[in-house]
């Protein structure tokens, strides 16, 4: 065995690939944040359309795609694996109490299930944007781009899946809110001036991204006509925000 297998099957192997693929896609998160608040402007989605098509057809974006592929593959697979492991390490303690619940964050413990219900949300989004951006037939916009705002603005009409997205949110948040400082953590950088630094940074991210994300479905379920349109009686501060837009 090769010592790049070895140091990878390791523990702390595994663990640096679930920091790296982590931080992989907090990055991913970003991006896809800031490519969404097209959403916000009023030009019917014009905007949004033109950025889906750019994601959608260019070289270099389908090539990193796949590096989101493994990303989100690994961080998956490796995370039921460690779930599972430490459970079989508990239960080989037998009968000791080790106090989780008092030696550890909850959003720390409760990683694996924070984590599972942001892959059951992330199913569902790939399949109803996603796979239909790629491989449905979808209506052309003004631009003869393919109309993936009014499937957006559609899909957020729907109470249930307001409900889903923004309870994902929240798992996300959470998620994060641990995860990021971990992630830096695992990979060695502990420093007595940085890591308070990082951990509140770490909070301001999980914070700001999942509120965002959760600001969309809200945005149109409750302050837009069929159309995306800012409704006449929505209030005026959302009218004063959406303008800057
Ligand atoms: C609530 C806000 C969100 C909206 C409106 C949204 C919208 C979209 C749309 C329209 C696509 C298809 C893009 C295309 O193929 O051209 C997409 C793809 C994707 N979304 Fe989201 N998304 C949101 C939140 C999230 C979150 C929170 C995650 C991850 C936890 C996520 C992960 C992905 C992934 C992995 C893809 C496929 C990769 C890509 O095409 O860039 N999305 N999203």
């Amino acid at each position: 065995m090769s010592w790049i297998t070895k140091t990878l099957t390791s523990t702390i192997g595994r663990k640096i690939i679930m920091s790296v693929t982590g931080l992989f896609l907090c990055t991913f998160l970003v991006v896809h944040l800031v490519g969404n608040l097209q959403l916000f402007k009023h030009d019917h989605g014009a905007a949004f359309n033109i950025y889906s098509h750019f994601m959608g057809t260019n070289p270099i974006i389908r090539t990193i795609e796949w590096g989101l592929v493994l990303g989100f593959g690994f961080h998956i697979y490796e995370a039921f694996a460690l779930t599972s492991r430490n459970k079989s390490a508990r239960g080989a303690q037998g009968y000791v109490s080790n106090h989780a619940e008092q030696n550890s964050e909850w959003t720390s413990r409760n990683m694996g299930i924070l984590g599972t219900i942001i892959l059951i949300f992330l199913l569902i989004h790939l399949y109803n944007f996603f796979w239909r951006a790629r491989f449905g037939s979808l209506d052309p916009d003004i631009n003869n781009n393919d109309d993936l705002y009014s499937l957006v603005v559609s899909s957020f009409k729907q109470w249930w899946y307001v409900v889903l997205y923004v309870a994902a949110q929240i798992s996300l948040g959470y998620h994060l809110w641990h995860g990021f400082r971990s992630g830096f953590q695992t990979l060695g950088l502990n420093h007595r001036k940085y890591t308070p630094i990082i951990k509140y940074a770490g909070y301001v991210f999980a914070v700001v991204v999942s509120a965002a994300f959760a600001s969309m479905p809200l945005y149109f379920f409750l302050f837009t006509n069929e159309k995306g349109e800012l409704a006449a009686n929505a209030p005026t501060l959302i009218h004063a925000v959406a303008s800057a837009f």
